[in-house]
């Protein structure tokens, strides 16, 4: 096991800066995770520090040693793809003994290692069977398998879970976080998916367009996003953002308004007319079928049930005689109104952001410059 740190890493091909000015430190046996959307550097960055890519610019530290000459083999790290490259000529057995082998570990231990990652993988049962005998999920955990199995001072994941249908990766991605628990590897893990990200980061690495957006744990992401990008990727349904104006009265929205008490005025430091994006989750709206002092009207356009809950869309209406273009907005009620009908919503001060429409930065809260 090891850390493993990266110091200003930058990573360019031809003309395009694939990943940017790239820096933290991973803690020995911690399990981290990079997520952001597609093309953002993800993949870039996990091959750089598998040695799989030379590095254009920066440093690569794993455990103490500078890694950037040094080849992947020389690096000890496993890497799982996520198209999962088994040997087609071998039995799932002898991938699963391949690291081991070549390590020159001896045989009696080298089976022992293989039943235990076997059971804890659940494919004990397709132990002599070839890759093309297997389903898509079963060749991903014998893919997993195999660089459990050479326990490796680091443990690298891209998309691992990708192939697998939707009950299969619950139940995998709970098996990973269980493996890594009784392990403790180091481990770097990609993916797009928010919830995998949420679920099974120890920390979270959000990336966008080959930089750093925010680095912290899932409750730091979701709780204190230090921007728009940050805020509408983490958490599922996504936070809703509307177009706002600030004025004497409040936030305008649509053509309604939203009160803003003087305190928090005062803190805003927005002036008159100013256009902001209000943020604010589906899950901290509250809904009612009667107006409230300062509640928000919606028009319901989609019900959808989702068993425990039901997700609701609609737009916060506009009078056909204004300009203002209607918005969209996600909230989740108990009792499922019907298309048509008309929401009430108290959008909860305490459950603000506030974004510059131009940078995305957050504007409320305010983040404290400690
Ligand atoms: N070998 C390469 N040559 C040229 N450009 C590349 C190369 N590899 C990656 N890129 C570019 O670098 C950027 C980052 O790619 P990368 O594969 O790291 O993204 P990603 O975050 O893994 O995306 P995805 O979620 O789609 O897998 C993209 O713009 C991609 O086109
Ligand atoms: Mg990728």
């Amino acid at each position: 096991m090891a850390r493993v740190r990266l110091d200003n890493i930058t990573q360019q091909f031809g003309k395009t800066i694939a990943v940017q000015d790239i820096s933290f430190e991973v803690p020995d046996g911690e399990f981290w995770v990079l997520v952001g959307p597609s093309g953002c550097g993800k993949s870039t960055l996990l091959r750089t520090i598998a040695g799989l890519e030379p590095i254009t610019a920066g440093d690569l530290y794993i455990g103490e040693q500078r890694v950037n000459g040094l080849t992947a083999r020389q690096r000890d790290v496993a890497m799982v793809f996520q198209n999962y490259a088994l040997y087609p000529h071998m039995t799932v057995a002898q991938n699963l003994a391949f690291g081991l082998k070549m390590r020159q570990v001896p045989k009696d231990e080298q089976q022992q290692q293989i039943q235990q990652v076997a059971r804890s993988l659940d494919i004990e049962h397709l132990l002599d069977r070839k890759p093309r005998q297997l389903s898509g999920g079963q060749q991903q955990r014998v893919a997993l398998g195999r660089a459990i199995a050479r326990q490796p001072q680091l443990f690298l994941l891209d998309e691992p879970l990708s192939n697998l249908d939707a009950q299969l990766r619950d139940d995998t991605r709970a098996e990973l976080k269980q493996l890594h628990q009784r392990f403790g590897i180091t481990t770097l893990y990609v993916t797009h998916d928010q919830v995998e990200a949420m679920t099974l980061g120890d920390r979270i690495v959000m990336l966008d367009q080959g930089r750093i957006q925010q680095i912290g744990t899932p409750h730091d992401l979701y709780h204190h996003p230090i921007n728009q990008r940050v805020a509408t990727f983490i958490g599922n349904p996504p936070m809703n953002v509307l177009a706002a104006t600030f004025t004497e009265a409040g936030l305008k929205v649509a053509d309604q308004h939203l009160p803003v008490p003087p305190a928090i005025r005062q803190q805003l430091d927005l002036y008159p007319n100013q256009m902001v994006n209000l943020g604010i989750r589906p899950e901290k709206i509250s809904t009612s079928r009667l107006p409230g002092p300062s509640s928000l009207a919606l028009t319901v356009t989609v019900v959808e049930p989702l068993g425990r809950e039901t997700l609701v869309r609609g737009t916060v209406a506009t009078q056909a005689t204004t300009s203002q273009p209607d918005q969209t907005l996600t909230c989740i009620v108990e009792t499922p109104p019907t298309p048509g009908e008309t929401l009430w919503l108290d959008l909860d001060l305490r459950y603000w952001f506030i974004f510059d429409p131009a940078s995305g930065a957050r504007r409320y809260p305010q983040i404290s410059r400690a």
